[in-house]
């Protein structure tokens, strides 16, 4: 429960009244609040204001399940590579998967591709128009399909994200639940709220109020600390930051250990990574460092240490050298077959899909470097 203090009578109270929960919202006032809060205060990125669909569906798909600071880079990184439909449909499938290296959840970056090979020979490149249309391409759903038709091309249908249901639910006094019911009764809302308009003189109501609800969710109608006082909406709200927040999901701690091995080719440095199978349920066709069984890492020092967080799991992650000062070395614990084995340049590493827990790791040990300094003689195999 979040609180904030209330004075006893309702006369000494300046605020506006709080609506009963079965008050009918005035869809009109609560746009136009909406609005005018968004039109001072919408973050800017990169993908506002452009006249491109294939930007708002990369930019749609980037942000599902990650944060709007992670995706700004990667957005940018990956229409510099890919900067069209035809661009993406012609890319190897392990160069789409290195430029979304570090996103994560690459199920994503796969459907892309494949929806852009699709529409490359089956559509002339151009992306469907309609919400019911994109929603019949691989990839693209409920959520993503409403975007896109509002967004890019002005359909009158509602957004619902997680930001989206949960600014519904509190200004409804409905809890929140995730059940089908909530689901439904918050789609309605979404529908009765959304302008009916289409695109008129350049201004895209329908596109324009999606994306306001979702920075409303994102930016002050927080999950666990909204701010209220900051609320466009405020007077027009049930709860008014007094709703149950539903308890957090429980953090799962997990440790892992890789082995660093690397080898010089002449001037050049080369390590060694391990390729996880096509058919793995997580991150297939990625490169990584080789694992190591827990047992075989018992008393020795790592080269780094890192927590990598994915989902609910936090990894406590260590990082090995193949050889120690003083013994055998640690190869030879690798339990990967010899085909899934490869000796990678690291100059190469940029464009490699690599994962992100890999990147992460190999640019900490200063490996992702294009020309590595003199390696310490513990570490080079
Ligand atoms: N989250 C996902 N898509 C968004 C958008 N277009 N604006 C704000 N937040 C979002």
């Amino acid at each position: 429960m979040v609180s904030t203090s209330r004075s006893e009578s309702a006369d000494e109270d300046p605020r506006p009244r709080t609506p009963s929960p079965d008050a009918k919202l005035d869809a009109a006032l609560f746009r136009r609040k909406l609005m005018n809060w968004y039109k001072s205060h919408a973050r800017e990125l990169p993908w506002r204001g452009v006249n491109d669909p294939y930007r708002t569906w990369l930019s749609e798909v980037m942000l599902q399940q990650t944060r709007v600071g992670a995706v700004v880079d990667h957005y940018k990184k990956f229409l510099r590579k890919f900067p069209t439909i035809l661009a993406l449909a012609l890319a190897p499938e392990s160069e789409v998967l290195a430029t979304w290296s570090g996103l994560g959840y690459y199920r994503r970056a796969r459907m892309m591709h494949k929806t852009a090979q699709f529409l490359t020979c089956e559509r002339g490149g151009v992306l469907p128009t309609t919400a019911a249309e994109l929603r019949t391409l691989p990839g693209i759903g409920e959520y993503t399909s409403a975007a896109i038709a509002s967004i890019a091309f002005g359909e009158s249908i509602a957004v619902v994200d997680g930001n989206v249901e949960r600014v519904l639910l509190r200004l409804t006094g409905k809890p929140e639940v995730k059940t089908a019911a909530a689901r439904a009764f918050v789609q309605r809302k979404a529908s009765a709220l959304v302008p009916k308009r289409r695109i008129s003189e350049g201004l895209n109501a329908a596109g324009d109020h999606n994306q306001a609800m979702m920075e409303l969710g994102a930016t002050l109608c927080l999950p666990r600390n909204p701010l209220c006082l900051h609320c466009p909406v405020y007077s027009m709200c049930t709860t008014r930051g007094e709703h149950v927040t539903p308890p957090r999901g429980v953090q799962l701690s997990r440790p892992a250990a890789y082995l660093l091995s690397l080898r010089k080719r002449g001037t050049l440095t080369e390590v060694l990574l391990e390729l996880r199978a096509d058919d793995a349920s997580l991150m297939p066709g990625m490169y990584e460092l080789p694992p190591l069984p827990l047992d075989a890492i018992q008393d020795r020092e790592p080269l780094l240490r890192l927590r990598h967080a994915i989902t609910n799991t936090n990894y406590y992650v260590q990082v090995f050298a193949a050889h120690g000062p003083q013994d055998s070395g640690l190869r030879h614990a690798v339990p990967a077959s010899k085909s899934d084995l490869h000796w990678v340049l690291t100059n190469r590493l940029g464009a490699l899909p690599l994962t992100g827990l890999a990147r992460k790791a190999l640019q900490r040990l200063d490996v992702m470097a294009v020309n590595l300094p003199k390696l310490p003689a513990s570490i080079a195999d």
